[in-house]
């Protein structure tokens, strides 16, 4: 993960590296530091914990100079202290600031060690420092520097480098990681997200993988892997680049839940033509030459593609397998039986599904990306997009990309199932109006923070909590226990109701509470069933599922009673609670919400 900033133009760095910095703060928030070049040298200043550690210090010590970089840091390589956090540098002579791993870091270190260099850091990142000083000690130009260093390192990165003999020169490369050069009059400036240099710039060029470029406040010239000078298309960011505020809510992940019932209407116009029919973004023949499709994707969007193949396969009747897609394309996986691959990611970014895509398209699938960032690097490198329109979502627990994800899903399960006859037009049509009718579902929805709050307060005390459900709630069951871990730190885990019985059951002892989804299909007497089993063994049962189906629950310790939906279209609805579950118990542990231990909104390392 990690964000980095560069800028070289006519004025002060300071303000605009740390504006970039605000902007990147998603993909990291460990540590932070910034450095810069003036007549009198190199300026370095790094502090532990968040960005506004940074911001302190450098109110008493400001940083001069009008070519600057900087760095926000999720750890990988050494713990979270200040000699870790970047810039880097070796001696006083360069700063460098790294996203990614340098993979033969060691073999690099130990080479560099041998011929005298003394690290201050445990990071793989430092050796690039190193290295830029060796070859700048020879004397080389940038261009012949960036060439010498790039071709010592394995792995994945995004730099930027700045160098004491070239001070109005950016030095910057990328492999695997995102690096956007937005250009404008007399300054350039380079980050890891074109958004979050959107404010200074609308005019972009995404480096491509082994791009290198050398960037002054006149221009950049870009190289590509071959070492010839590349013609990289300036591209206008499309998003908009505003810096969010909470709008009078605690948190942007508060401010996210009550945002989804706009997030799913807006998401349902985009999958709509301009009549109001559903297509999915799709024309017919994009539709037809979908025969069978791997979904690809991380995290909550895995869960969101595992609702999203029962939703498939019951309406379309079209084969689907989800896939983890860190495990993708190690696993060397057939793909006979699919023509196309629907990579699911809020962020675009997240280098696990990237690289699952890539791999999609190499075994020549087609490849589509469900985003929510339409500058991404997964919306570039797609075949087609059906973006999901829910806007930016700046806490870390994704909510509101979460639901537009399952619209997504849900509209090309029915014009897929229309198109091939698997479900007749009228049921189609049906569904579709049911779709319609979640904006108002989702947004009655929020009321249930009043009864949940009592629930949270309880459960904040827990050190375990099981999830269950079955079906199209099952993978809900997934998606409820990861908000609730990632955001309240209680071990939780969602299993598939009818599962417990061959195992997890073990775990029932008294008072456990099991947060148990429930539809009002006919699923609902056998998960009814395997609630009565985890009753009878002591656990507090905690059950969430419309009136109709909670009328089969009279045991249960507590009822979340969700909005009556057609069946199907549970997971959206149930979806809300689940959040605000995670959320309140979180509120009352007084844990970071909007930014978690440990994580963070972009994850762009393996
Ligand atoms: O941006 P992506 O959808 O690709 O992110 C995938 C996961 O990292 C993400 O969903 C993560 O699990 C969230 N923190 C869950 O709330």
């Amino acid at each position: 993960m990690c964000g980095i900033v560069g800028y070289v133009g006519s004025e002060k760095c300071q303000d605009i590296v740390i504006g970039a910095l605000e902007r990147l703060e998603y993909r990291g928030y460990d540590s932070a530091g910034i450095a810069s070049i003036d007549e009198e040298g190199l300026h370095l200043c790094r502090a532990v914990g968040k960005l506004a550690e940074l911001k302190a210090k450098i109110k008493k010590m400001p940083i001069p100079g009008n070519t600057g970089i900087g760095h926000i840091r999720w750890a990988t390589h050494g713990g979270v202290t200040e000699h870790n956090a970047h810039p880097h540098y070796a001696t006083d002579e360069v700063v460098i600031v790294h996203n990614g791993i340098i993979e033969n870091y060691a073999e690099l270190k130990a080479d560099l060690i041998e011929k005298g260099v003394v690290f201050t850091s445990d990071t793989d990142s430092e050796v690039l420092a190193h290295l830029f000083s060796h070859f700048i000690k020879k004397g080389l130009p940038p261009v012949a520097i960036l060439q010498e260093v790039i071709s010592k390192i394995e792995g994945a990165y995004a730099f930027t480098a700045l160098s004491k003999s070239y001070p109005d020169t950016l030095m910057a490369a990328r492999n695997a990681s995102p690096l956007a050069i937005g250009l404008s009059d007399n300054m350039a400036v380079v980050a890891s997200d074109a958004l979050a240099i959107a404010h200074l710039t609308r005019h972009v060029i995404y480096l491509k993988d082994n791009d290198y470029a050398i960037i002054t406040s006149k221009g950049c010239t870009i190289y590509d892997s071959n070492n010839e000078i590349a013609n990289r298309e300036i591209v206008q960011v499309k998003a908009s680049p505003v810096l969010l505020d909470k709008a009078g809510f605690r948190h942007y992940m508060e401010k996210e839940i009550h945002e989804q019932p706009d997030a799913i209407s807006h998401t349902i116009s985009a999958m709509s033509d301009t009549t109001g029919r559903l297509t999915a973004g799709l024309d017919i023949s994009s539709l037809s030459s979908i025969k069978g499709i791997v979904l690809l994707a991380a995290g909550t969007s895995f869960y969101a593609a595992q609702i999203g193949r029962y939703w498939i396969e019951k309406l379309a009747g079209i084969p689907v397998v989800c896939e983890i897609a860190s495990e993708y394309h190690y696993r060397q996986p057939v793909a006979s039986c699919q023509s196309t691959a629907i990579v699911i990611s809020q962020s675009g970014e997240s280098i696990d599904s990237l690289l699952a895509m890539r791999y999609a398209k190499k075994l020549g699938l087609d490849t589509f990306g469900i985003v929510n960032v339409v500058d991404s690097t997964i919306a570039r490198e797609a075949d087609k997009i059906l973006p999901t329109r829910a806007g930016p979502e700046i806490g870390v627990a994704s909510t509101k990309a979460f639901t537009a994800q399952l619209v997504v899903l849900f509209c090309l399960a029915i014009a897929l199932g229309k198109q091939n006859g698997h479900i007749s037009a009228s049921r189609a049509d049906e569904l579709h109006h049911q779709l319609l009718k979640m904006p108002g579902a989702v947004g009655k929805s929020m009321e249930l923070f009043d009864s949940i709050r009592p629930i949270a307060h309880k459960l904040k005390n827990a050190s375990s909590c099981l999830f269950l459900g079955r079906d199209i709630l099952y993978p809900l069951a997934c998606e409820g226990a990861l908000k609730l871990k990632e955001l309240s730190y209680i071990h939780a885990e969602g299993f598939a109701s009818g599962e417990m019985k061959h195992g997890p059951i073990a775990l029932l002892q008294d008072g456990l509470p099991i947060v148990s989804f429930v539809s009002d299909d006919d699923m609902a007497r056998k998960a009814v069933s395997n609630l009565k089993e985890a009753d009878a063994r002591g656990g507090h049962i905690i059950v969430v599922g419309t009136q109709s189906a909670l009328n089969l629950l009279d045991f249960a310790a507590e009822k979340i009673t969700i909005p009556e939906c057609e069946p199907l279209l549970t997971p959206i609805v149930g979806a809300i609670p689940a959040q605000i579950l995670a959320y309140l118990t979180a509120f009352e542990k007084g844990t970071d919400i909007d930014q978690p231990r440990n994580l963070a909104k972009s994850v762009t390392v393996e």
